[in-house]
């Protein structure tokens, strides 16, 4: 049980029963969720391959099997007819290929032929940096997945720009198939590493297999030093990309943790290489959150999952041997040209029996329910979840304008170098704000007005009981698990 795990290691049968006996540990944890996806065994991490494929939702994500820190990436594999229960379909990718020898990453699916084609990021280190490479491998109607004999499908980096390109989005405009790559470039020559300011790449191909350059698509917006795991749907006729950038500067009430996952609305011109943009904003103003993919689901709804993590956080639970998960299952609108998103009526059934009280305190039994509740914006509020002593808290400040999420006073307290408390305005909402949240024991989703706001934040409390006291009396209504 106690081996010692290489960073780069992968996954073959003799493994098998080291992870029989993590899987069995880990189903001990006190911090299961019961409807969000999370790794039997080790950590996960984006989204990938997000698809509805042969009558199921396919989700892939990426995922380091042995333990709880990111080392060698596979892509695990999960189906599901209604994006909350799963079944668990084991590994879908594990990196045994030389040009794959550091992990493959992430990327997207598309239907083509019957077929779904897998693209996703070989990762290839040498001594002097990485080789660019990206990969497929197509999953046929059996769930068999082959990679592609010729693979990688594109190696190296256009001239100029880092080695460090990544997270193919396929996707098809105008009867040609293009494909978004994250990555950066240099402001002066050649050099290794990440580059100096954020791109998006865009390919064109008319087979899926041999992508030609066109160029970068000319962004309006900070793009940091390097941007990761692009994603586009459409929405009411409007264009909206996702993309995830590392490097931006903290302003007072966004961008608040060591990477941000921004969203833009607006036009994308695939030939011109433009966007048009209408809108940009961040995505979720929580503490875990990062990486999203867009997809469309049954009868094209567009849909996200985002990954309910950030970068290396550091959480009490580190030493049980597994670790993040993903969101659950949100459906995308724009309303007055800003998204929304908001768990899918799927999720929100599952929680049956509603109960509505006018109160001060609330003692929730189990730590899988919803919440609703109302805040008036020109009324100081504050609710604590929790116990005396381990809770956590919402403040509405009236005079700011703002709702903040405050983590400090928990018993275990969580990544503490990235700060205690994450805000988000609300100058702009109505005056009357519905609060949703969906609490999955330690994962926690919050919205403000079904998706204006979100947070998406973990929180490990001791005690299996929540009392939510309120400020000053309130309605609240909620709903256990079923
Ligand atoms: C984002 C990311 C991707 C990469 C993957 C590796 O979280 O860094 O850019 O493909 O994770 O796991």
């Amino acid at each position: 049980m106690s081996k010692k795990i290489e960073k780069y290691t992968f996954y073959t049968t003799e493994w098998q029963e080291y992870l029989s006996q993590l899987e069995e540990k880990i189903n001990e944890s006190a911090y299961l969720p019961k409807y969000h996806l999370y790794p039997k065994t080790g950590l996960m991490n984006d989204p990938n391959g997000l698809s509805y494929f042969n009558g199921k939702y396919q989700v892939f994500y990426q995922w380091f099997p042995f333990d709880s820190f990111h080392g060698m990436k596979h892509w695990g594999h999960a189906t599901s007819e209604d994006l909350v229960k799963f079944k668990d379909e084991g590994f879908a990718l594990i990196p045994d290929e030389e040009y794959e020898k550091n992990g493959a990453y992430s990327g997207n699916a598309f239907e083509y032929n019957d077929e779904l084609y897998l693209f996703y990021t070989a990762n290839y280190k040498t001594n002097t940096g990485k080789v660019a490479k990206q990969a497929l491998a197509i999953m046929d109607k059996k769930g068999t997945i082959t990679k592609y004999p010729k693979n990688p499908i594109l190696e190296g980096a256009p001239k100029g720009f880092s080695q460090e390109l990544r997270d193919p989005f396929v996707f098809e405009r105008n009867s040609s198939f293009y494909m978004l790559l994250g990555g950066g470039r240099f402001l002066e020559g050649e050099q290794t590493g990440f580059g100096d300011i954020g791109e998006l790449l865009l390919y064109k191909s008319t087979n899926l297999v041999d992508w030609t350059y066109q160029g970068t698509i000319d962004l309006p917006i900070d793009k940091g030093y390097m941007l990761e795991c692009p994603s586009l749907v459409t929405i009411d006729g409007k264009d909206v990309l996702f993309l995830s950038p590392m490097g931006y500067e903290k302003e007072t009430y966004r961008y608040q943790n060591r990477f941000s996952s921004i969203y833009l609305v607006g036009q994308l011109d695939v030939e011109k290489r433009t966007f048009a943009l209408e809108h940009v904003d961040e995505l979720d103003a929580g503490f875990d959150y990062y990486a999203p993919q867009s997809f469309y689901g049954k009868n094209q709804l567009p849909l996200t999952f985002g990954w309910f993590g950030c970068g290396e956080q550091v959480y009490p639970i580190d030493t049980e041997g597994w670790k993040h998960g993903l969101t659950t299952a949100q459906e995308m609108r724009l309303v007055d040209g800003k998204l929304r998103r908001f768990p899918t009526e799927e999720v929100q059934k599952q929680f049956t029996d509603k109960q509505t009280i006018r109160t001060n305190q609330l003692l929730l039994e189990y730590p899988y329910y919803h919440l609703q509740f109302e805040l008036n914006k020109e009324q100081e509020s504050t609710i604590c979840f929790g116990t005396k002593d381990d809770f956590w808290q919402l403040n509405l400040d009236e005079k700011k304008e703002t709702v903040t999420i405050d983590r400090g006073h928990l018993a275990k307290k969580i990544d503490t170098e990235y700060g205690m408390k994450r805000t988000c305005e609300i100058a702009e909402l109505a005056n009357n704000i519905t609060v949703d949240v969906f609490v999955d024991n330690s994962f926690i989703e919050l919205y403000l007005n079904e998706g204006e706001r979100v947070f998406s934040f973990r929180v490990f409390l001791e005690s299996e009981q929540t009392t939510i006291s309120f400020s000053k009396e309130t309605e609240a209504t909620w709903a256990y698990l079923k």
